[in-house]
């Protein structure tokens, strides 16, 4: 990890790193790149089309490259920190993606190249079946329309979690509904599927925070966290 600090306004050092983004161009990568930047990170954000990006900034790099093609990308991660990925894309139960297990193959393999260890991934609430996870959403929700994408992200997840400690220190972030709108900050982080006594909506601008707060402390390792707003 980078050795440089900054003080945040809670006035605790914390260490300044050098962050690849994936999914920049989208709502809650958006996010990432701001909040980071803000935090004094180095972002080197990795797009499909570069003039997409709207924000301007010293320690922003703009890398054009496709999430499903390491070699489009591979370089941009040499010397980086960490990976955060919210890459989406849209699927339906007739047409199912396999764009998270094909996208993480490519990034975790740009990743050993490189010798980056540390990943922070969105998938989403409920991805596989938990305690609190509502009838609702196991047996609506999930076979008539969140299947095509969840199926995926629920295989990424099990990729994620039988990688070789050594090579892959992962955070899995399970967002509820995402919301555009302010960072707040009153939200709540669950280790599992789903949040429980919560709102089913959250701001991109906090599961952005929660991501980012992931890199400041080991508590995070190689687990998966619901979040939800309050
Ligand atoms: N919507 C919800 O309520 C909800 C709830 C829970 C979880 N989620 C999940 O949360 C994640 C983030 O959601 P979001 O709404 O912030 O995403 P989003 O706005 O749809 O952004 C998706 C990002 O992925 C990028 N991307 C797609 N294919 C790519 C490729 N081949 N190479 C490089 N970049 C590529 C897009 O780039 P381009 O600009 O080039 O298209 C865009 O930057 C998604 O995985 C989503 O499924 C969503």
């Amino acid at each position: 990890m980078a050795e440089s600090t900054s003080t945040s306004t809670s006035g605790v050092a914390a260490k300044l790193l050098k962050i690849v983004v994936f999914g920049a161009t989208g709502r809650t990568g958006k996010e990432v790149v701001k909040q980071a930047l803000e935090k004094g990170h180095h972002v080197t954000a990795v797009v499909r089309t570069p003039e997409k990006v709207d924000i301007q900034h010293e320690n922003l790099t703009v890398v054009q490259g496709d999430a499903c093609d390491v070699e489009s990308f591979a370089s941009a991660l040499e010397g980086k920190d960490a990976v955060l990925s919210s890459l989406g894309v849209y699927a339906n139960v007739f047409n199912p993606t396999t764009f998270y297990t094909t996208t993480f193959n490519e990034i975790a393999q740009g990743m050993r190249k490189n010798k980056v260890t540390r990943l922070v991934t969105v998938t989403s609430w409920c991805t596989r079946p938990g305690p609190n996870n509502s009838w609702f959403v196991e047996w609506i929700l999930k076979p008539f329309f969140l299947n095509g994408v969840i199926k995926n992200m629920a295989e990424m997840e099990e990729m994620l979690e039988s990688s070789d400690p050594d090579l892959l220190n992962y955070t899995i972030v399970r967002p509820c509904g995402l919301t555009l709108g302010e960072k707040t900050g009153n939200y709540k982080v669950e280790e599992g599927q789903c949040n429980t006594g919560t709102t089913s909506r959250i701001t991109c601008a906090d599961v952005a925070d929660f991501m980012l707060k992931t890199l400041e402390s080991n508590e995070y390792d190689r687990k998966g966290f619901a979040i939800a707003g309050l």
